[in-house]
This record gives structure tokens, sequence and C-alpha cells, in this order.
């Protein structure tokens, strides 16, 4: 456990605290979960046997399966482009509806339902070249395809599931490196209405109660002249509301750099769009690419470390700022990063990514190794916020640009309380001077209750991976055991500091820590419900005596969780052994490569909550070698 000592809570005890220890002048809002949302695009050529490789792949199945491995609810959905093109066609019955062979994407959409991450389905296929000689027949073959694809997963599935799939139309249709099929306004148009009637149909029967969505049209709506197709969608569905084919309004805006220049363009556009089509200004918007820059391969020096992290909790707090307080933020539904990409060499951790990806084509079996940046740390410190939140606080230091944002959270219920506090400096601050924050928090203490306390913390230059990559491992493209774990013991937050509180009140000397970073403070009541055991424990071979353990938490009861601890036990004639004793695991995931010793044998895994009461072990799962 690390414990640094220029860090200090002072639990001061205050003689004369007055009764009224709420701040109840806060209001709090139901906080949605509108920013766990990924997505990428698929290396190579855009045809089915290269898409079906790389979507395959060990490398893609092993980022998925991180990216699965962050708390319950960090990341829900995954949006994926080209994705249908892994759909064959076969044949026309003799009525000429189309037969299609979906087991490509069946193995696809399987791994990640079982990982539990809902795909965001884009309608962007050529089906299988059957569409070009059949133009004529082209809102036809849509509707077929759309109802297809649907009825298809619905039996699969089941109508639960696909609720919370996303469907929407193709990527940014307007620019020509997506728009294969050269739609035409009119044939865009078309196609969106019969994707929605396909949608439509599929969900009526035997579920009437399902309703399933579109999404649309994915565009960057730049001049009218030239993103024709877009504009011309917004332009139909104003002028005809019930015609409409979509019904979240899906754009593009990212910033060249700064978080708040992600919400600036977003504004502007929102803005231009409400004051030409009054009609539609009511519908659900959603930014499903709001990411700080353009071009995810571009490598950038702040992807690297914990300023990417930053910036993506700020573009998510500015956007909860801009819901409450902007009208034109008022729909908004959801944004999603789109980082979900695998990074390739030189640019190891340079890209706009969760992990960063080594390719270990030195080793007698080419492998790859995945390192979690501290952007990946930071999903999984947003997901412990509690229900409800009050707007962003602004704490100015000296400057304008010198300001810690703190987002304050709590359960919806008092007893048994949960209290998530999520800080972290503006992104242009560049010194706190020697700032303390001092809060008093909503509760008394003269209760039968007892407070438990976790703070943890990324910081620049400490849990920072790519830092020990250039100090300790002069940035090598193959970095040895040594320094992999290394690297992986930066990965997590530190566990800054955690105890019982004695007084209602928090002092943080926050001088010492390097900007940017990002402090997480949770207090969780002894009334809160007991962690729940891990579940589905899956080890999955990395490389020759290396495996990679995630597990399943359950959602109730995690919030409490301070880490969790891995046992192994080589065979039943041995003692067990934790393996994770050095590690702050707070997330359910662990990497496991022992030094001149065997994976083979069992696993279980356990939480340990704030008062260090233990869940009891998962159930245990065997691991051979092979
Ligand atoms: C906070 O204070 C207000 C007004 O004194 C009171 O109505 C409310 O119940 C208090 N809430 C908590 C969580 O103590
Ligand atoms: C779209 O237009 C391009 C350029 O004219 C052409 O090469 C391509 O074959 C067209 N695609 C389809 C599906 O017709
Ligand atoms: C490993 O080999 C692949 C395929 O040849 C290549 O694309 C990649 O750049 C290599 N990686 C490194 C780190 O050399
Ligand atoms: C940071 O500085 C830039 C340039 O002055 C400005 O455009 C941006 O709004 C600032 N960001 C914040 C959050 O104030
Ligand atoms: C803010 O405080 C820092 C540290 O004390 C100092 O370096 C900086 O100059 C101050 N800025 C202003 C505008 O006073
Ligand atoms: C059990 O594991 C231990 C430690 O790895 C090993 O020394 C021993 O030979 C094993 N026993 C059996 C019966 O496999």
């Amino acid at each position: 456990m690390q414990m640094v000592g220029t860090f200090l809570l002072y639990l001061v005890a205050l003689t004369s605290l007055k009764n009224h220890s709420n701040t109840s002048d806060e209001s709090y809002q139901k906080l949605p979960r509108f920013w766990t949302n990924t997505g990428f695009c698929p290396s190579g050529e855009i045809k089915r046997d290269n898409l079906k490789a790389v979507l395959l792949s060990d490398e893609v199945q092993m980022n998925l399966m991180h990216i699965a491995a962050l708390p319950t609810g960090a990341v829900s959905h995954i949006r994926i482009h080209w994705l249908l093109k892994l759909v064959k066609f076969i044949e026309y019955t003799p009525t000429g509806i189309p037969i299609y062979d979906f087991s490509d994407l069946d193995a696809f959409i399987l791994n990640l339902n079982d990982l539990g991450l809902y795909p965001v389905i884009e309608f962007m296929t050529d089906i299988d070249g059957i569409l070009v000689n059949n133009w004529d027949i082209a809102a036809f073959l849509w509707q077929d395809f759309s109802y297809q694809v649907t009825k298809h997963y619905l039996n699969l599935l089941g109508a639960k599931k696909l609720a919370k799939w996303r469907f929407e139309t193709w990527n940014e249709p307007d620019v020509l490196n997506y728009n294969r099929l050269n739609f035409t306004t009119k044939g865009f148009l078309e196609y969106a209405m019969a994707l929605r009637k396909g949608l439509t149909d599929a969900s009526r029967k035997p579920v009437d109660s399902l309703h399933l969505a579109l999404r649309g049209p994915a565009g960057l709506f730049k001049s009218k002249s030239n993103h024709p197709l877009c504009w011309a969608l917004l332009e139909a569905c104003n002028s005809q509301i019930n015609n409409c084919p979509i019904e979240v309004l899906t754009y593009h805006r990212k910033g060249q750099g700064l978080a708040a220049e992600v919400l600036e363009t977003s504004r502007q556009l929102l803005k231009s769009i409400y004051a030409k089509y009054d009609n539609i200004k009511s519908m659900p918007v959603s930014n499903d690419e709001a990411d700080p820059i353009a071009g995810w391969s571009t490598p950038q020096d702040y992807h690297e470390d914990v300023r990417y992290a930053a910036k993506l909790v700020f573009i998510m707090f500015l956007h909860w700022r801009a819901k409450l307080e902007l009208r034109e933020f008022k729909n908004l539904e959801s944004i999603s990063h789109d980082n979900a990409f695998i990074s390739y060499h030189p640019f190891e951790f340079a890209q706009r990514t969760l992990l960063a990806h080594f390719r270990m084509n030195n080793s007698k079996s080419v492998h790859s190794q995945f390192i979690q940046k501290p952007v990946y740390a930071a999903l999984g410190m947003l997901s412990k916020l509690a229900p409800l939140a009050a707007d962003v606080e602004t704490i100015t230091v000296n400057s304008s640009n010198n300001e810690i944002w703190l987002l304050k959270t709590r359960s919806t219920d008092d007893i048994p309380l949960y209290l998530s506090w999520l800080l972290l400096p503006q992104e242009n601050t560049t010194s706190l001077g020697r700032f303390t924050l001092h809060r008093q928090l909503p509760f008394d203490l003269c209760t039968k209750d007892t407070f438990g306390y976790v703070i943890e913390v990324l910081e620049q230059g400490d849990t920072d991976p790519v830092h020990i990559w250039r100090t300790k491992a002069n940035a090598t493209p193959f970095p040895d055991a040594m320094q992999r774990a290394a690297m992986r013991h930066a990965q997590t937050p530190r566990l800054q500091s955690t105890g019982i509180l004695v007084t209602p009140e928090l002092k943080i000397y926050i001088g010492d820590f390097q900007i940017p970073w990002i402090l997480l403070f949770r207090v969780c009541s002894i009334f809160s419900p007991t962690l729940k055991p891990p579940t589905q424990p899956m080890i999955t071979k990395v490389t020759g005596g290396e495996v990679f353990i995630i597990w399943r938490e359950d959602g109730d009861t995690k919030q409490c969780l301070k880490t969790y601890e891995v046992w192994f036990q080589a065979n039943e004639t041995v003692e067990w052994n934790f393996i994770s004793e050095d590690w702050h695991l707070p997330f359910p995931s662990f990497h496991f490569a022992p030094v001149d010793a065997s994976v083979n044998g069992f696993y279980k895994i356990r939480g340990l909550d704030f008062f260090n009461r233990r869940s009891k072990f998962s159930a245990r799962v065997e691991y051979i070698e092979i």
C-alpha cells in the first residue's frame, strides 16, 4: 500500500460543530451515465475477410476484454464502424427475400455479449454487394436488412438485451471516405426511413413493449453545400416531425486539443440547428465522437499520460454543467469517446486509445501486451460516482486559470449514505500554490452511523506508465517482464488514504501534486450492504506463464469496494497464496506474471470494503496452460 507522505488528510475535531452540517443550499439532480461510451474503426481494408480477421483477432478481443474489465457501468456501449459488413448474402428466396449468413457477426456479438458490452449498430455496409445492382429496390433491401438484423439478435439474445443496444445510420455520410455507396440526398433519406421501418417491424412482435430507436445522422455538419446529407435529414425531420426516421440526433464535434473546445463547438452547432429547426428542439442529442482532437492515430503527447485522462473527465464535467445550465444541452443524451482503438508502433502510448499496445515481435510466440493508460483508470473512477450530483463547483485559487473543479455526488437515500467527490484542476491550470481544500461534509456524526473513506489519486509522473516506459525502459518497443510489471504497478489510481472519519470535515493539502491530477474521495456508511462475492472469474492467456484474470462485480454493492484480492493455489496439496498482495486493485482485473513459477492452478477472488470487511470468495477456477 503506497502512502505518500506529502499528502495529508486532516480530520480536525471541531468542538463547536454546528448542527446543520449539510449544505442544504445545494441542489442534487439525477446524474445520468451519459459518458460511458466508446468506439473504434477496425484497421485495414474495408472488406469482409479483413474485417472478420481483425475483429476476431487476439488483439481486438484482448482490447475489448480490458474495456469490459473496468468497474460495472464504466463503459456500456461500443460503436464499431463497418460491423455489419460481417453479414454474408447467401441467396434469394423464391419470393425475392435475401437470405443472410450471420455466423461471423454472431461470433463477434456473442463475445461482446459475454463481456457485458452493448454494441452501437451502425447500418454501414453494401449488404455484401447486393445493393449495387439493385438500386431500384434499395429501400426494400434496407428495410428488410434492418428487420433481419434486429430480428436475428432479438431471437438470439432477447428483448432485454436488445433494448440496451443502439442503432444508428451511416457514420459521417457526407464524408467521401465513408460514403462508399454514393448516397444522393433522396437516396439517403429513403435509406434512413427504410431502416426505421425495419426496426419498428422487428420490434413489433412478440414484444409489443419493445421500442428500438434509430439514431442519426452521425454527422459532422459542416456547411450545407459540403454536407448536404445530414442537413437534409434535419430539414426533413423539421418539416415532418411525425415522419422523422431518427429519434436521437447524433453529431460529431471535437476540439483542437482543449476540452473546453469540444463543448464550445458543440454549443455553436446546436445553436445553429435550433435556430433553423424549431421542431426538433425536444429531440435528445448525442455527440458520439466528443474527443479533444480529431485523428485518433495522429500522435499527441497528451494522449500518453494523465493529461488525456484529465481532459476526458473535464469534458464530462463541462457537459454535466452545460446540461444543467445551458438551453442547448438540456436534451443531451450522451457523449462518446472514440478511444477503443489499438495503438501501433512507434506510438504505443501517443494515439487516442485507452490502452498502450505492445506487439511483442521479439517473443518466441508473437503476442500483444496491453498496459492500461491513465485515461482507462479515469473511466473507472467516473464509474464510482453516486446517482445524484450537484452542479460542478469551481474553486478559484488565485486566478481564473488556476482553478479546481469539484463534482459532488451522493446516494439517493441518506441511509446508507454514499458520497463520491471527483476533483481535478481545470485544464489551463498551471499552479495551485500551497492550496488546501477544506470542506464540511453533509452529515453529522452524532448518530450511530460510522463512515469509512477512501481517497484515490491519478497523478502526472506517478500513476503514469508512460513515465516509467520513458525513464526506466528507454521507450523500448519490447519491454521485458520487469519493465511491464513496473508499468502495470503504475496503471491504477493510487490509494492515497483510507480510514474512518472522526469528524464530518475534509481538509486536503493538494499543493504537492503534480498537475494534472484527478482525485476521487468516497465515503461509505457502515450500514452499506456488504460486498457480494465477485462472479464469473475468467482466466485468459497472454503468453506462456502470463495470464489476464477478469471477473464481474455486483453492481449494487461495488461502490464501497476498496480493493480486490486475488488468491492462487498451484494444486490441492499446497496452501492458497495471496498473489495480489502488493497491488491496489480497485478494478475487476489482474495481470498475473510470476517470475519463475507456473500460472497453472486454481484462482479465486474476493473484495475488501472501506471497513476492511471481506466478501466471500468467488467460485474457484482452474487454469491449465496449453
Ligand atoms: C439537510 O438539511 C435540511 C435543512 O436543515 C434538512 O431538511 C435535510 O433533511 C438535511 N439532509 C441531510 C442529508 O441531513
Ligand atoms: C461511387 O463513386 C465512386 C467514384 O465515382 C466509384 O468509384 C464507386 O464505384 C461508386 N460506388 C458505388 C457503390 O457505386
Ligand atoms: C511487429 O510486426 C508487425 C507485423 O510485421 C509490424 O506491423 C509491427 O510494426 C511490428 N512491431 C514492432 C514493435 O516492431
Ligand atoms: C483554456 O484556455 C484557452 C485559451 O485561452 C481557452 O480558449 C479555454 O476556454 C480555456 N479553458 C477553460 C476551461 O477555461
Ligand atoms: C498563483 O500562485 C502560484 C503559486 O503560488 C504562482 O506561481 C502564480 O504566479 C500565482 N498566479 C497569480 C496570477 O497570482
Ligand atoms: C503442487 O504444487 C507444488 C508447488 O508448485 C509442487 O511443488 C508440487 O509438486 C505439486 N504437487 C502435486 C501433487 O502436483
